[in-house]
């Protein structure tokens, strides 16, 4: 068995993926013909961190740096991390906690866990069709999945390819043309879900991407060609499994009119028309998109007031994982004064720093509906393809449900701030704001 994880929902089953095949074992590799040379054990890897050092060891450095790197001086992306550090639990004793159940429902569906896999772009350097891996994994795992516009994968292929709940994250062009035939993509597609990024108006500052030459168009340096050669296992298994299958990665969502290749020149013009977005293009949006229509990158009450007066159904309450604005609030931070503002009358979401079951259940505790990752399930995909995503989902769903144990508490919607020790008091709450939106 290949890739494959088996069993009950967050089982990985597989001891070790038996990914060893040889000459001698011609199943060779779907769709190239090139043997894989190495093997990993995941259930070695007991947590998130496990799986970074496995996806630090396998990837050039290009991949990683992009994959785990912040914007500027990475402050926003320490503080990601010490923001949720900083909050301590409350745990009540002698609960009985013996059926307690990490189910949640939103916009009116019941997923597996509270938390769902964010949006990323050029995943496809990860693992071999990454996207695909990405959303099976988490359709096995009964959790939500965000395709990214960036995908190397056409957005029909992977609505094709794994069942589950699939929500389309938008980089929209201001140009509405071109607005409109993705968007129109995503809906014939059956994506339940639009999830439009805000925080993008421009690239963030990635000094280390320049350095590496990882910029687009992206330049072959004599660099990255060697570190490329000094990986032989991302270079068989993920950069020439991919260049034998589809030629060079391309954006495959992006108009092809402006031109998706990761080399074209033309791919930054369509960026550029991003910085002119604002509210009017959303309303537009909104007369157009039938489904649930979410807004990504909101750090402050205003803008979760705008995203609700606008009809969003939900927000992403975001810093980009520290890729973007460096020093920017972290959504922690956050979130117990957005909830407190539109808490009950939308989806809160929220990301950013995630890597333990405990940060999920502190962010639900604080007003979130559920909870995204974006380098976590990363991490697993350079790990070990599709089965390192579901290791890496597995590892969150039973941290999540052991702190739930250790602190009593039995439901999802019995997490409240009172489960917690705060640095700072929390803002009030209105009586009218209420857990989920269901
Ligand atoms: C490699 C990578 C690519 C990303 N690409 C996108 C993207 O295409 N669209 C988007 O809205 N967010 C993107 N993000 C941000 C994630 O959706 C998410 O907000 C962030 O990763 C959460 O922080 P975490 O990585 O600490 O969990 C990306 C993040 C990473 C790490």
């Amino acid at each position: 068995m290949r890739d494959e994880t088996g069993g009950a929902r967050f089982r990985t089953g597989a001891r070790c993926i038996r990914i060893q095949e040889t000459a001698s074992n011609p199943k060779s590799v779907r769709g190239s013909g090139l043997p894989h040379i190495q093997i990993v054990n995941l259930n070695q890897a007991l947590n998130i961190d496990d799986l970074r050092r496995i996806a630090q060891r396998r990837l050039p450095r290009v991949a990683y740096e992009f994959l785990e790197r912040g914007a500027e001086d990475e402050v926003t992306l320490a503080e990601n991390r010490a923001a949720f550090e900083r909050i301590r639990f409350k745990p009540r004793t002698l609960v009985d906690v013996s059926g307690r159940s990490r189910q949640v429902t939103l916009f009116g569906k019941t997923f597996g866990a509270p938390f769902g896999i964010a949006p990323t772009g050029a995943a496809g350097l990860y693992c071999f069709e990454a996207d695909i891996a990405l959303a099976r994994a988490a359709a096995a795992a009964g959790v939500p999945f965000v395709l990214s516009t960036a995908s190397f994968v056409a957005l029909e292929r992977v609505a094709r390819a794994a069942e589950g709940t699939k929500w389309f994250q938008l980089y929209m062009s201001k140009d509405r043309a071109a607005a409109r035939a993705l968007v129109t993509r995503a809906r014939d597609a059956g994506y339940e879900a639009l999830i439009v990024t805000t925080d993008v108006p421009v690239g963030g500052n990635r000094e280390y991407n320049r350095r590496n030459g990882f910029e687009i168009p992206f330049r072959l340096n004599l660099n990255n060609a060697l570190d490329g050669a000094l990986h032989p296992h991302w270079l068989v298994n993920v950069f020439l499994r991919t260049l034998l299958a589809s030629g060079v990665p391309r954006f495959q969502n992006v108009d092809t009119d402006v031109g998706g290749r990761i080399v074209a020149k033309n791919l930054s013009e369509f960026r550029a028309r991003r910085e002119a977005l604002d509210w009017t293009d959303f309303a537009w949006l909104r007369e157009f998109w039938p489904r649930q229509l979410l807004v990504k990158g909101v750090l402050t009450v205003e803008d979760a007031l705008l995203a609700v007066r606008h009809g969003a159904d939900g927000i992403f309450v975001s810093n980009h994982g520290g890729r973007q604005l460096d020093c920017a609030v972290s959504p922690i931070e956050v979130l117990p004064e957005i909830a407190a503002a539109v808490g009950g009358r939308v989806g809160i979401m929220a990301d950013s720093g995630v890597r333990r079951g405990s940060d999920i259940v502190k962010a639900l505790a604080l007003g979130a509906d559920m909870v995204f990752v974006g380098r976590a399930p990363l991490y697993g995909a350079a790990a070990g393809g599709e089965a390192g995503v579901r290791r890496a989902l597995e590892i969150l769903a039973s941290e999540v449900d052991r702190v739930m144990a250790l602190i009593g508490c039995t439901e999802v919607a019995a997490l409240t701030p009172e489960c917690l020790a705060l640095p700072e008091p929390l803002p009030r709450r209105p009586a009218e704001a209420q857990r989920a939106v269901s």
